[in-house]
């Protein structure tokens, strides 16, 4: 028998219409990072109309509600990205992306227009605590983020968030669940580009010139070597080189080639110790050919950490929401990043995963074909209300 629906949940499915009202408006018009423009003014449009002072921080696309209830109680922000990616978008749905090659393939329209309903349903409820809607541009950005800037800029200050909760659609997990764990959930994730100088030459005289090409090839077979020998098998780390470029012509040989790629760490320790490992391995490697390598490390996000105690609250909020048995623990931290785990740096409380799978549709984030259906955005706007309620005192 299915769980007895909570009382989030229940008020999330009798403001459907709203919610798939809004999410297919912003679905319609995706923007990449950092251009959330026309999608901000819709947030603008739609907080006016339920009643919300909007304010808009000036040279960034992000949209904010300082204080979207009068009560009193701990200030808990609750956090929504904006943008969209370049990708075509092939679901074929009616409220398909209107831009050609650009499509919420990562369900940012599903996250925003929650969280709509989510504050709309705070302020008719009136859990004890203060709300603070953040609309945060610039997740998929992947380097220096949305929240990173807004943060340091005062977003969580005046007055002071005590705790912060935020959610991402995830379709590896059955629709109408949500997945979370205490401790680590989400991985670091840093970028490199490698450049290799050769010498060019005659492809038939290999020993009058460098060959650039042979070194880089060496080099990305170094660095999985790097992950699958100088690393611990159960201290998760990915390196994956996506691109690889050398070379004019076939019987020229390479004077230079370039690759660029990600790496992916849970641990401080462990990313660390791969940075300096990855620069090790990339100018040996150049050296013991006579060539000379350059790296260029990026850190991006850090690594997502729930903290103990608000994700104790939120879990146990979430399975009186939902019933226990759609909570589901995650097993381990995943290898994706999220830039919310900068949030988490500054103040307490819980990210999690809200249920997007459906059976034969893809098991995948990013993909043309993502569509999360009507049930993703209600469990969404009910959780995201359920967790906020939990960390600003009771739940009603
Ligand atoms: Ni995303």
């Amino acid at each position: 028998m299915p769980p007895q629906p909570g009382p989030w949940l229940r008020r999330a499915r009798r403001i459907l219409p709203s919610l798939r009202r809004w999410r297919w408006e912003l679905h319609r018009h995706p923007e990449l990072s950092n251009q959330e423009v026309a999608t901000r003014a819709l947030l603008v449009g739609f907080l006016k109309d339920l009643g919300f002072e909007p304010e808009l921080p000036r040279g960034f696309t992000g949209v904010a509600v300082r204080e979207s209830t009068a009560g009193d109680g701990p200030v808990v922000a609750l956090r929504a990205d904006m943008d969209a990616l370049p990708v075509s978008e092939a679901t074929g749905a009616p409220g398909a992306s209107r831009r050609p090659g650009i499509m919420h393939a990562c369900g940012h329209d599903v996250h925003m227009a929650a969280l709509l309903g989510a504050a709309w349903m705070l302020r008719t409820e009136r859990p004890k605590g203060r709300f603070r809607l953040i609309f945060q541009p610039a997740e998929e950005e992947g380097g220096v983020g949305g929240a990173g800037p807004w943060i340091a800029r005062g977003i969580l200050g005046a007055p002071r968030v005590r705790a912060i909760v935020g959610a991402h659609v995830e379709p590896a997990l059955p629709t109408g669940s949500v997945g979370l764990r205490t401790g680590a959930m989400m991985a670091a994730a840093d970028r490199f580009r490698i450049r290799v100088y050769g010498r060019a030459g005659h492809a038939g005289y290999p020993q009058r010139g460098r060959d650039a090409v042979v070194t880089a090839a060496e080099i990305v077979t170094g660095l999985q070597t790097l992950v699958s020998r100088r690393r611990d098998p159960i201290d998760p780390t990915v390196i994956t080189v996506g691109t690889l470029q050398g070379g004019l012509r076939h019987n020229i040989l390479a004077g230079e080639a370039e690759m660029t790629g990600t790496v992916r760490t849970v641990r401080p320790e462990t990313r660390d110790a791969v940075e300096q490992e990855l620069r090790r391995r990339v100018s040996g490697i150049a050296r013991s050919s006579g060539l000379r390598a350059k790296v260029d490390y990026r850190r991006g996000y850090p690594a997502l950490l729930n903290p103990p105690e608000p994700t104790g609250r939120v879990r146990e909020a979430l399975r009186s929401e939902l019933g226990p048995g759609r909570v589901i623990e995650l097993p381990g931290p995943v290898m994706g990043a999220e830039d919310f785990a900068r949030y988490l740096e500054a103040v307490p409380g819980c990210f999690f995963f809200v249920g997007a799978g459906r059976p034969g549709a893809p098991e995948s984030l990013h993909s043309p074909t993502f569509l999360p259906p009507d049930e993703t955005l209600t469990v969404a706007a009910a959780s995201l209300a359920a967790a906020a309620a939990a960390l600003g005192g009771r739940t009603p």
